[in-house]
């Protein structure tokens, strides 16, 4: 069978963030930068989420994504604004997003993983990846709001290789903030200064 024709890479798509992940459960998910033609798809991944999913993503019922939510959802430049997908045999199941906060070295990031792909340690894959993609863009820090019953995600930041501080912000919502440059080992630090 003939591998179906590649459409035109946006400016700046980052193609080595095209991954096949494989996570600690034995999930297989390919990733891959958002591309504005995965607007229809993305409408249905959306529609297709639980009211309870939609909730602890957006805050509020949100069961319908706008035309210009779709557009700026899946128009990014790839530097100071990522979105990667995942999919399974080509099933949109996960979409994370950066976008960094203005005139800093920071990003806000957000997660959605489809409801029957929940709990298959996609979240976390995506997490590494984002953070990949943007340390090459001068981004050091994450920083994310979450409900405060979201343990889901808050499990997904606190299991993770990072050291995430939190602060309550008030209305149920957690303010979670993390840098994403890797730390140097003790003994390099301690090489370096003799
Ligand atoms: C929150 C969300 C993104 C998590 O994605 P996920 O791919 O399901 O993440 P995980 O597979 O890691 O599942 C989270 C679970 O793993 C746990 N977990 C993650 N890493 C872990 C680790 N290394 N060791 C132990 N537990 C771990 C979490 O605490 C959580 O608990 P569980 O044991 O009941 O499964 C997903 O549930 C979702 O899309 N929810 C709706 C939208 C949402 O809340 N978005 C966040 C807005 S910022």
């Amino acid at each position: 069978m003939l591998a179906q024709p590649r459409t035109r890479r946006p400016l700046g798509y980052p193609e080595s963030l095209e991954r096949v992940v494989q996570t600690p459960g034995g999930t297989v998910i390919s990733v891959r930068p958002i591309l504005p033609e995965d607007a229809p798809r993305l409408a249905a991944f959306h529609s297709a989420l639980s009211p309870h999913s939609i909730y602890m993503r957006f805050f509020s019922p949100h069961p319908r994504l706008s035309p210009r939510e779709l557009e700026r959802f899946t128009h990014v430049d790839y530097a100071d604004r990522l979105a990667l997908i995942a999919e399974i045999d080509r099933e949109l199941v996960a979409v994370a997003r950066y976008d960094r906060r203005a005139e800093s070295s920071e990003a806000e990031v957000a997660f959605v993983v489809a409801d029957p792909w929940q709990h298959h340690g996609i979240a976390p894959a995506l997490l590494e990846l984002l953070a990949e993609g943007a340390a090459r863009h001068g981004i050091d820090t994450f920083g994310a709001s979450t409900l405060l019953d979201n343990r889901d995600m808050l499990g997904v930041f606190s299991h993770s290789r990072f050291h995430p501080s939190t602060t309550m912000s008030g209305g149920g919502v957690v303010e979670v903030r993390f840098s994403i440059v890797p730390e140097r080992r003790t003994s390099e630090a301690v090489e370096r200064t003799c």
